[in-house]
């Protein structure tokens, strides 16, 4: 197993005490229930960690949620935190799943990829999202790569930064239209703070 999926295996308790309702994400993810998802509809909740987002969309009357995360103790969160989901073991480097949803939510997920993983990443969420779908896109701003510890985890774990105009582009490379651009600050553990942003897409909407 890889050095990332063992720190979130070992922290994943951690960080659901700090994110299952860490208001500036969960305000976020509000907003994008409340404007995109709709009733009796599919959505696939990508690096799902505790079902902290997924507790928030549940709300949706009739929602189906599939959620993939590759932390097994992740999922066993995910499980009992939203019983009515759908969740699995799943490594997003090699995302197979092909059903068409109306939503995708990748929160904070591709920030543990390579960006030739994200890229693939962002080719498959183009071809599952349902044409007018939306994606929720999470990720820290920034320049670099490398192994990491955090506020929840004293194991080290692989964090990527990108560029908002470098993801912008891959997603309009694939036919998804930004249609949001919001951004946060977040307060390190030595008190610096790094820029979130949370981007919504939304798929092709026809010829
Ligand atoms: C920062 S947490 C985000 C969790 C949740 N989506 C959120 O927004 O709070 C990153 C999650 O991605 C998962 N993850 C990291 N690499 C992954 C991979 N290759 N495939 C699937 N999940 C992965 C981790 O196990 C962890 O649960």
């Amino acid at each position: 197993m890889d050095k990332t999926t063992t720190a979130y295996d070992n922290n994943a308790e951690r960080y659901a005490d700090k994110f299952m309702a860490f208001a500036p994400y969960a305000e976020k993810i509000r907003r994008f229930r409340d404007r995109y998802v709709t009733e009796n509809s599919t959505l696939l909740d990508l690096g799902c960690g505790p079902g902290n987002n997924a507790a928030i969309l549940s709300t949706v009357e009739n929602l189906r949620i599939i959620g993939m995360d590759l932390s097994r103790e992740m999922v066993r969160l995910a499980k009992a935190n939203v019983p009515e989901g759908d969740f699995s073991v799943k490594d997003l480097r090699d995302l197979d799943f092909k059903e068409p949803c109306d939503a995708v939510v990748a929160s904070f997920c591709i920030v543990h990829l390579t960006l030739e993983e994200t890229a693939i990443l962002i080719r498959k969420i183009a071809r599952i999202l349902k044409p007018g779908g939306h994606l929720y896109l999470s990720f820290m701003e920034g320049r670099g790569q490398g192994f990491e510890t955090t506020s929840f985890s004293g194991d080290e774990i692989f964090f990527n930064y990108y560029g908002r105009d470098k993801i912008a582009a891959l997603l309009e490379q694939n036919q998804l239209a930004v249609v949001e651009t919001l951004e946060g600050d977040y307060e390190e553990q030595d008190g610096s703070f790094t820029t979130d942003i949370f981007m919504v897409a939304q798929g092709r909407t026809g010829c």
